[in-house]
């Protein structure tokens, strides 16, 4: 996702920053590989990181316009990410493939992709 993501963001001339953050180290040996035959790939941060407990700040040091998490993990999962989002962040956005954020249901908007369901969130 993250790598087409770049691409297409290339071809549009945006300068939009992405960063994966990944925590089982064989991912992340294929994410660096494949991060490096990408062509916006100065774009592309690939971090070890557990996204309950991380400190996103820490990802970045310049100033950051608008913020939107990509989510692709299970739904027994995604309940603890959201709550560390939400203590460090007041506005973000929320992208999550297959699986609903069933506390922010509310807010809730979906997509039917090819194969599955997207479900965003603007907080
Ligand atoms: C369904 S797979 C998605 C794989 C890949 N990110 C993608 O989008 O195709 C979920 C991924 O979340 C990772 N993961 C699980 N718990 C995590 C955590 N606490 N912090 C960071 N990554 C985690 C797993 O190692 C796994 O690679």
């Amino acid at each position: 996702m993250i790598f087409e993501a770049a691409k297409e963001s290339l071809k549009k001339k945006l300068s939009t920053k992405f960063v994966a953050v990944e925590i089982n180290p064989v991912l992340l040996c294929i994410l660096f590989m494949r991060r490096l035959f990408n062509p916006n790939r100065n774009n592309i941060q690939i971090t070890y990181g557990d996204m309950f407990t991380m400190n996103f700040n820490s990802l970045t040091h310049e100033p950051v316009n608008s913020l939107t998490f990509y989510l692709y993990i299970s739904p027994w999962h995604i309940e603890k990410t959201v709550s560390n989002i939400k203590r460090q962040y007041k506005r973000f956005s929320i992208v999550s493939y297959m699986y609903p954020v069933k506390s922010l249901l509310k807010k809730e908007k979906k997509t039917e992709g090819n194969k599955h369901t997207v479900y965003m969130y603007n907080i």
